[in-house]
């Protein structure tokens, strides 16, 4: 722990809480775990962790290089190969998920003041969305662990054999997880890798590794054997290519920008891993006239605004038929311009700090973009305070599906409102991206909603609600939002592949 010394007033506040975590020896900062020890970049470098709601550093943290990835995989191999784990059977593997989802529970202001505190989000989500989702995830998968199985298969031919199917583990899961929620996004590869019985080497996001070091150390509290679940924190162009291109990793996960995606894509090609991809997202959010515009409206603000619009399923277009355009525009512009952003540690602070300078630093050019290409500044578009990276929520009315506000994602408290004007004009402008991660529909039409439904090319179709995110239910992409599920069933086939078993019977 250093360069925590400061005048700043905030920063003292933040302090004991992190001094409370560190003096009952929890979080070791500055070290990462590998192989079941907590140690150092065998190089000794280390990076800073910061608070976005002041900038200022508060922890340090290791950066693994070559040579600590290279540790890290190699226990994931044996773990998955021999010793305690590879024994184990999936009732056991059930249990140890539940003893982790226990622990969390049992630390649960711990992990959500960790999260605030490394992330900028509100406590209000990390306290009452993330970690209690986050924790039912492990419950989930821990139902699944043991009951991930083949079938027997009567053969087509005319031969006498009996033939089955086992669903195996794919082996030494590399996963890459995101600042944005960062403890949700890796419970959410970790739980079912462990219950098909994988082992993982798991890299947080540079900006926001804290809360899963801590998890690390509860999953070891819960008996979890070494090698199993390894932590290598670091950046993306070192630790994360280190990963994807190291020659004994099966399978990559990754959670993260389009762009990097791709190059993910290209080079676990090299040793032909498997992979699976959540990308980002321009999601259309499309209220017909007819639906309740009241309530629309607010959903649609916690579809965008939530953790500040850092959301790869933000509802990010807002899309409004025109015959009811006014009466929306109106509750929608009188509730944004009330929301307020405020220190991120108070417990009744709803909207709080963006991850880092660079994130606000790209929220601010899309602003400007916004402008210089016509759109309507409604509301916000403004920095708050000087310390940390607080943006006012902003809403472009006015907005064309072609400029750029409306296809790129910018990641922040930015709503675009498209206005059309029927149905097959809706559905048109809303697949016009390339991106398909998630979408809403509003509307009190039976009939409109399910057709709707099924003209959107998106994972996800929220209809009259937005934001629902189940631990039984896949989410992921269509188009350049990646490809694969996680959560629910889907889960386990990214995490197993089948082998068929014949048997002669002559
Ligand atoms: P990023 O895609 O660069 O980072 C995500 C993760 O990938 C981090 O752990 C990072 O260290 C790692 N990474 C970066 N380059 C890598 C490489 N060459 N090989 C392996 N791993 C690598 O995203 P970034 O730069 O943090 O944010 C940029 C934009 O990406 C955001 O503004 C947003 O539009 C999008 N994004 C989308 C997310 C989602 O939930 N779908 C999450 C985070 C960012
Ligand atoms: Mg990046």
């Amino acid at each position: 722990m250093s360069e925590t010394t400061t005048t700043n007033g905030r920063i003292a506040e933040v302090m004991p809480q992190l001094n409370k975590v560190n003096s009952e020896g929890h979080v070791r900062y500055g070290k990462m775990l590998i192989d079941g020890e907590w140690v150092d970049a065998a190089d000794g470098r280390t990076f800073n962790a910061i608070y976005p709601g002041t900038g200022k550093a508060i922890a340090k943290v290791a950066f693994a290089g070559n040579e600590d990835v290279d540790r890290a995989v190699t226990a994931a191999r044996a773990a998955f190969e021999v010793g305690d784990y590879a024994k184990m059977n999936g009732a056991d593997r059930g249990k140890l998920l539940w003893r982790i989802a226990d622990l969390m529970e049992g630390h649960i202001d711990e992990l959500a003041e960790l999260e605030t505190l490394n992330n900028g989000k509100p406590l209000l989500e990390s306290r009452w969305v993330d970690l209690p989702q986050s924790i039912n995830c492990f419950r989930y998968y821990a139902g699944w662990a043991g009951k991930v199985s083949g079938q027997t298969i009567e053969p087509d031919m005319n031969v006498n054999a009996f033939a089955y199917t086992l669903r195996e583990p794919i082996g030494v899961c590399g996963q890459i997880i995101p600042w944005n929620f960062p403890i949700q996004m890796a419970t959410w590869k970790i739980a079912p890798a462990i219950a098909c019985g994988n082992t993982v080497v798991i890299k947080p996001a540079e900006q926001a590794p804290l809360s899963i070091l801590r998890l690390g150390e509860l999953m070891l509290e819960a008996g979890m054997p070494k090698g199993v679940v390894n932590i290598v924190t670091g950046d993306g162009p070192t630790t994360g290519a280190i990963i994807v291109e190291h020659p004994d990793v099966d399978k990559v996960a990754f959670t993260g920008s389009v762009e990097v995606g791709k190059l993910i894509m290209q080079n676990a090609a090299k040793s032909l891993k498997k992979v699976t991809l959540e990308l980002g997202g321009k999601s259309p959010n499309v209220v017909f006239a007819d639906a309740n515009l009241e309530f629309a409206a607010k959903v649609a603000l916690s579809g965008i605004f939530f953790n500040q619009g850092q959301m790869c399923a933000a509802g990010s277009r807002i899309m409004i038929e025109e015959a009811a355009r006014d009466e929306f525009m109106e509750v929608l512009s009188a509730r944004a311009a009330k929301m307020v952003v405020g220190d991120p540690l108070n417990p009744k602070t709803r909207m709080g700090s963006l991850v880092s300078q660079e994130q606000m630093n790209r929220v601010f050019r899309y602003i400007e973009k916004g402008k210089d290409e016509g759109a309507n500044l409604l509301v916000g578009g403004e920095r708050v305070g000087e310390d940390g990276y607080f943006v006012t929520p902003t809403v472009f009315d006015g907005v064309k599906n072609t400029m750029t506000i409306a296809q790129e994602e910018i990641f922040g408290p930015v709503a675009s409102v498209i206005a059309f004007n029927d149905v097959d004009e809706a559905a048109a402008i809303a697949n016009d991206s390339r991106y398909g991660l998630a979408s809403g529909v509003w509307t009190n039409d039976l009939k409109k909603a399910h057709l709707f439904a099924k003209k959107i090319k998106a994972g996800t179709v929220w209809v009259n609600t937005y934001n629902m995110v189940d631990n039984a239910l896949p989410f992921g992409g269509y188009k350049e939002s990646g490809f694969g599920r996680e959560l629910g069933q889907a889960s386990l086939d990214a995490y197993t592949q089948l082998k068929t078993v014949w048997v002669d019977l002559n």
